[in-house]
């Protein structure tokens, strides 16, 4: 067995925080059986002790240890997704601590697919609580190297699986509440899940009113943001609002997709990927970019209104909502 996979093997079974490449992003895990190991999760990320981990296994046999009254199109789902960027919310069993459900009813399940993730966990034997591997309301890392940026030495190894293959956060379905929800969208869309389960998500699935338990921290408005302000902006207006802010002496960034660029001084100019998978890979790493070239303004091109576009629309109304307030959620 490769050294570094041993390491974090011996690292998890005694209680120490080890971070691991998933294919959305890298994830920052404990032993999902030890509470005092949850515990360094919440205190290296600064969040509360109240929002839920998702518990990673190594594959769907293990779905009955950790959750309850299993509905039949949650075990579908896991058949057709996993492993996968999908995570389900059920009913949990004796098994999960209130150090990873935040002491609802529920817990999150997970089969990651990237292949260093799924080696880990096939190891390691029981499940990895892990959130995303970023201090609480901000971007989340797709590379190792941002971990470190973000974590320093609150992680005592970091594993390098290169950059995430779908680069935003899983879709979570939520089964405890009667009928699935779709609690947050990613890469897996509504019409995905429906396909496989029926129409039961509601009109393209239903997205849950962020206000309502459970709670989900990826719900809160302000999530997911750079230090610089960001806002959204229809491609024709792109121009008026940077020449207005560079008139003000701000530094502006661009972040484009189908608009032709201009150049005036003190404008970073960014091109998007123009597909929205592709979009969706590079999109963490160019906001972390984008914020570290000393812009005090992101203008984001506004993206198609189209279902596959849903999960990064989400993610980047997000981060405009946190927009320079963020930094203590
Ligand atoms: O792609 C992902 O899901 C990544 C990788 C590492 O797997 N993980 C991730 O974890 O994004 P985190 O903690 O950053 O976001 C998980 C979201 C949180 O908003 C949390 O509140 C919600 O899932 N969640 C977890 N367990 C839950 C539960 N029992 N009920 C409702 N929401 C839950
Ligand atoms: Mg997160």
């Amino acid at each position: 067995m490769d050294d570094q996979l041993a390491e974090a093997l011996h690292l998890l079974r005694i209680g120490e925080l080890v971070a691991f490449p998933t294919e959305t992003v890298y994830g920052l895990g404990a032993d999902a059986s030890n509470p005092q190991a949850v515990a360094k999760i919440f205190a290296a990320k600064g969040r509360p002790a109240d929002h839920p981990l998702i518990v990673h296994l190594a594959d769907a046999a293990a779905i009955d240890d950790w959750a309850r009254e299993v509905p039949i199109e949650a075990r579908r789902l896991a058949a057709a997704f996993w492993p996968g960027p999908l995570t389900l919310i059920l009913k949990r069993s004796g098994r999960a601590p209130d150090a990873v459900t935040g002491g609802q009813d529920t817990v999150g399940l997970r089969v990651p697919r990237h292949p260093l993730a799924l080696a880990l966990l096939a190891g390691f034997g029981g499940g990895i609580a892990a959130p995303s591997a970023n201090r609480f309301g901000r971007i989340s890392p797709t590379t190792a190297a941002h971990v470190r940026e973000e974590l320093g030495a609150a992680v005592a190894l970091v594993l390098d699986g290169g950059p995430c293959a779908v680069g935003i956060e899983s879709t979570i379905v939520d089964f405890s509440r009667g009928a699935p929800i779709v609690l947050r969208p990613g890469a897996i869309t509504a019409s995905d899940i429906d396909a496989v389960i029926g129409a039961t998500t509601g009109q393209g699935g239903a997205v849950a009113d962020p206000a309502a338990p459970p709670r989900v921290s990826g719900s809160l408005a302000a999530h997911y943001a750079p230090s610089a302000p960001l806002c959204l902006v229809a491609a024709d207006g792109i121009k008026a609002a940077a020449a207005a802010a560079l008139a003000e002496g701000r530094r502006v960034a661009v972040l484009a997709r189908t608009l032709q660029p201009f150049a005036a001084t003190d404008l970073l100019w960014h091109d998007a990927p123009l597909a929205a998978t592709g979009y969706a890979h590079e999109l963490y790493a160019t906001l972390r970019l984008l914020d570290a070239s000393g812009a005090d303004l992101i203008l984001v091109e506004a993206l198609p209104q189209e279902a596959a576009w849903q999960a990064v629309a989400d993610r980047l109304q997000r981060a405009a909502c946190g927009s320079g307030e963020n930094d203590e959620t």
